[in-house]
């Protein structure tokens, strides 16, 4: 039963992120899913929620919707429809709703389940895979790779962020290398520690080639 609601919410997914190239493509969603579910087993969390929750995470996102209003009518009835209980859809529904808040950078998360698929979600914009798709998104939006005169933003409204040009490099220091401190579960802490180390690592080697001594 459970097994079937996650094939079809899948396919749901992937028919609604098929084209995206924000860094939310499908793959996103895959690797959210499978870090939320190993966090949320060490955590005990109740992992049918965790699931859905992180396969369903950006489907209502307003960088990838044009109407998230709309967005969220079309996610709800769809769990209804496909036998998800109204207690649990809410739940879901507060987590995805609440990941999708920028505004704050991120409502405190209410549920246990709400803060494993957050820390999921932002341990996929660590590591290696973090640095892969910094790159690609400043790509996209045209921004260069770094730029020694642009200041590093020490904080930012929802606009500045969206919409500022910044350099790709000063995004490391302006979100990823502050993400380890916001993490919310134990597990989720080391792996965004260790994650965060190799940005670090990544970074010093960045910087002695720009200055040529590498
Ligand atoms: P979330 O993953 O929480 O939905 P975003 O949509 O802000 O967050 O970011 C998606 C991916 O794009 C992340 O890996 C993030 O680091 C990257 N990204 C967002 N804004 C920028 C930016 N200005 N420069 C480079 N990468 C960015
Ligand atoms: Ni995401």
């Amino acid at each position: 039963m459970h097994a079937e609601m996650i094939k079809i919410t899948e396919q749901f997914v992937k028919s609604i992120l098929v084209d995206d190239r924000t860094g939310h493509d499908y793959f996103h969603i895959h690797r959210v899913r499978n870090m939320a579910l190993r966090i949320g087993k060490i955590e005990k969390a109740n992992l049918l929620i965790v699931e859905m929750a992180a396969l369903l995470h950006d489907t209502i996102d307003d960088k990838i919707m044009d109407d998230p209003k709309a967005a969220i009518k079309h996610v709800t009835s769809f769990m209804h429809s496909n036998g998800v209980r109204s207690v649990d859809s809410e739940h879901i529904m507060d987590i995805i709703t609440s990941l999708s808040f920028k505004g704050g950078n991120g409502v405190p998360m209410k549920s246990l389940e709400g803060q494993v698929v957050q820390d999921a979600d932002r341990l996929d914009a660590l590591g290696a895979i973090g640095i892969a798709r910094a790159f690609t998104y400043g790509g996209l939006k045209g921004h260069i790779l770094y730029d020694p005169d642009i200041p590093i933003r020490e904080s930012m409204t929802y606009e500045q962020y969206r919409f500022e040009q910044g350099t790709t490099i000063n995004h490391f220091y302006e979100k990823l290398l502050r993400l380890s401190d916001k993490m919310n579960t134990e597990e989720g802490k080391k792996i965004a520690h260790q994650r965060h180390g190799f940005i670090e690592k990544y970074l010093k080697q960045f910087f002695e080639e720009w200055n040529g001594q590498l």
